[in-house]
């Protein structure tokens, strides 16, 4: 089966969304890493039609400068102050028609129904044109059909009219088949009954589904495809809804993830947004988040709880309990736990970055490990290196970020501080607690720990009676006759090396 190709679609993005108590427009609050409009266009561009457009109002410029991010093709079609969505669909085809006029099929959609697929509109396309229809719209039955246009079938079952909720008599409330808002319409009638659509109802609006029964009346062929799945065709009103549809939509994401051969041991906990790709054997513990364009290749291990944004994890790499973003994750590499990969961190084969470390705009070569404590950023570390634990790349000197450099085969001492810009060189070597403030030459030892002065019998001059002095006394055993710390030599101190030391 070809699906013929729409020749517009027209997404409905007008109406105000009050229940939704929200400063931002509707149609821009998101679900799976996209907004709702940007949901519809998706759907609406796998249609492939030669012209999509965009009607909007409420919010604008908002919804207007989204737009031209996620579409920038999209033809917008600003609504006036004549309300309905047949005054929606009047001036989206003014503005399609604006260069030449259309002829075919247009698909008309809300902005505000994101679990609505491709697949379905194909369906429709397909019967539209299979049975020559002038309108063939989307209908579902539910169980409270209430607020909803319902839809009126003549004697042989066919589609005769729809009535709004304000507009029907008890009769028609009864029925339980409702217009979910979705159509495809032969360009020539949708432009014929548009021209005649009055706003004689209650509601005092132009109604789109007024076309439906003009087109009947010419005795045109009016086609209704019933759905046995409301959720698809859902709409969002409120955010309770948005947040059952974003379960929903969910859902479905994992469900996929699952039959392509990813295990997800508790999708309860586990989200993944549309646009993320897993490989096979790919392993989700509970609490992961795995956002924007974030690539989890084969055999990789993420979470327990760990949210990643637009992050690449490699195959086989394992990830855990951590937080990252714009990053890279090499083959067979470890993160966490606790883990925070900031934008740019770039972390090589079998390399590590261990627990509390934070990472940033730094890359780590193959083997190399940050295993413990520390906070590397604008770096760059060769290949198997280890910095030990709690070393510190101090970037930044209030003005201006700097460079660390740190060649292959380096082994950093713990706590050791790089003042950048700075480079060690390979194979070179820190000691412990060194603050580097110099270039290190490959093959050197750094160390600039102050020397280390021991001030014996300290505690028992400053803190006599105290429970270290007793600890000490006992660790010393006795000495007898002996005043507290007189057993113990005279060292350099001064009442001034005193005071330093108690600092
Ligand atoms: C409409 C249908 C109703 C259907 C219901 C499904 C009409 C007259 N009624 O109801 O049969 O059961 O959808 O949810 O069409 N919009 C505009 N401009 C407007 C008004 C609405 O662009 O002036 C857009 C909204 O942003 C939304 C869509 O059209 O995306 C539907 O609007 P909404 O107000 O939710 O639908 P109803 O008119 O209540
Ligand atoms: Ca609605």
């Amino acid at each position: 089966m070809t699906i013929p190709r729409p020749a517009a679609v027209v997404v409905l993005a007008a109406g105000e969304g009050t229940r939704m108590r929200s400063a931002t427009p509707k149609v821009l609050h998101t679900l799976a890493g996209r907004s709702m409009l940007a949901h519809a266009l998706a759907t609406a561009r796998a249609l492939d039609p030669e012209r999509v457009t965009v009607v909007v109002r409420h919010g604008r410029d908002l919804v207007v400068d989204h737009l031209r991010q996620v579409d920038p093709e999209a033809i917008v079609a600003d609504q006036d102050d004549v309300p309905g969505t047949g005054r929606a669909v009047q001036v989206a085809l003014a503005a399609l028609e604006a260069r030449s006029p259309l002829s075919g099929a247009v698909v008309v959609m809300a902005g505000d129904v994101p679990l609505l697929d491709a697949g379905t509109l194909e369906q429709m396309l397909a019967a539209h044109a299979a049975d020559d229809n002038a309108v063939t719209l989307l209908s579902t039955e539910v169980p409270d059909p209430t607020g909803y246009g319902r839809v009126l079938r003549g004697a042989d079952g066919g589609v005769v009219a729809i009535v709004e909720e304000k507009d029907a008599d008890d009769e028609q409330r009864a029925i339980r088949e409702i217009n979910t808002s979705t159509y495809v319409f032969d360009a020539d009638v949708l432009r014929s009954a548009l021209g005649r659509l009055g706003r004689d109802n209650a509601a005092g609006e132009v109604y789109l589904t007024d076309v439906v029964a003009l087109a009947h009346r010419d005795g045109r062929r009016v086609h209704a495809l019933l759905t046995d799945d409301p959720a698809t065709v859902e709409g969002v009103n409120d955010r309770v809804q948005l947040a059952a549809i974003r379960a929903e939509l969910n859902r479905r994401i994992l469900e996929e993830w699952m039959r392509a051969g990813v295990t997800i041991v508790d999708p309860a906990t586990t989200w993944v947004d549309v646009d993320v790709e897993l490989g096979q054997d790919v392993t989700l513990l509970p609490g992961t988040q795995l956002h924007g364009a974030t690539v989890v290749s084969e055999g990789a291990t993420v979470g327990p709880d760990t949210t990643l944004t637009d992050v690449e994890v490699g195959p086989g790499a394992v990830v855990v309990r951590s937080h990252g973003s714009l990053s890279v994750i090499g083959p067979h590499a470890t993160v966490g736990p606790y883990s925070y990969l900031r934008p740019g961190t770039m972390l090589g084969t079998d390399g590590k970055i261990g627990a509390f470390v934070e990472t940033k705009n730094t890359s780590i070569g193959t083997g190399s490990k940050v295993p413990h404590l520390s906070y590397i950023g604008d770096a760059e570390i060769g290949d198997h290196t280890n910095v030990g634990a709690a070393s510190v790349t101090a970037n930044y000197d209030g003005v201006d970020k700097h460079r660390t450099t740190i060649g292959s085969h380096v082994r950093i001492g713990a706590d050791t501080m790089f003042v950048a810009p700075v480079t060690i060189g390979d194979g070179a070597f820190t000691g412990a607690g060194t603050v580097v403030r110099f270039d290190v030459p490959p093959g050197a030892l750094a160390i600039s720990a102050n020397d280390q002065r021991t001030l014996l019998g300290w505690v028992d001059r400053t803190r006599p009676g105290s429970a270290a002095a007793e600890a000490a006394a006992r660790a010393r055993g006795p000495v007898a006759g002996a005043p507290p710390g007189d057993d113990l030599p005279d060292t350099d101190e001064t009442a001034t090396d005193e005071k330093d030391t108690t600092r």
